[in-house]
């Protein structure tokens, strides 16, 4: 065979097992199924301490007082006491000469954070399951319990972000280092 017939032959060889391919590939690969818009809002949970990500809604710890009592105080007692140290989520001091005791009041620095893990994991029981609402609500309370913010003091996306919680300045930046 001449060797530019020969080559042609291969490219064309070629160009068929790829086009077989192809169409095999879209026949036989079925990876799940296409995802709705409102099962994809159940993972979109992320909220920032710029407020990025924070859903409408709002609440006062006066209306979350009744949450916390059905949904939380089972695991975390009457007024955030916990009944277990993984529970405790009232109290607490960073600065104290043995162990300290990391709790949201003592030590987490942005109340997004609470907003984030509360609506993402709370309760351990049955996560995602309260609105938007019931979490600002809880949240208000929490921090309440905490003595962070008034009973009455409304949390919604503009104004959670500017809770100033008491180990703001506890953490050292470092995504600037790497
Ligand atoms: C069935 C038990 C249970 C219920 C109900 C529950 N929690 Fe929790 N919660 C836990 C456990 C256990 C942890 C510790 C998880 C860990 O350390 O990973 C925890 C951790 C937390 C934390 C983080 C504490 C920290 O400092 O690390 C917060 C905040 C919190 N829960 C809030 C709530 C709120 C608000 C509710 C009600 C809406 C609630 N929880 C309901 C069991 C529960």
């Amino acid at each position: 065979m001449p060797m530019l017939k020969r080559i042609a032959s291969i490219t064309a060889l070629l160009t068929v097992a790829a086009t077989s391919f192809l169409a095999s590939s879209q026949e036989t690969v079925r990876l799940g199924t296409p995802i709705s818009e409102s099962q994809l809002a159940n993972f979109d949970l992320i909220a920032q301490p710029n407020g990025n990500g924070l859903p409408a809604g709002s609440g006062t710890a006066r209306q979350g007082k009744a949450v916390y009592d059905a949904r939380c105080a089972a695991c975390h007692a009457a007024n955030g006491e916990g009944i277990s140290a993984a529970t405790i989520i009232v109290g607490g001091d960073m600065q104290s000469e043995g162990e300290p005791l990391r709790t949201v009041g003592s030590y987490w620095p942005e109340a997004s954070t609470v907003f984030d893990f509360v609506r993402r994991a709370m309760p351990a029981d049955a996560p995602k399951s309260l609105s938007d609402d019931e979490v600002y609500q809880v949240v208000a309370y929490v921090l309440f319990l905490n003595g962070i913010i008034g009973e009455d003091q409304e949390l919604n996306a503009s104004t959670l972000p500017r809770v100033e919680m008491p180990n703001a300045d506890g953490f050292i930046d470092q995504s600037a280092i790497h």
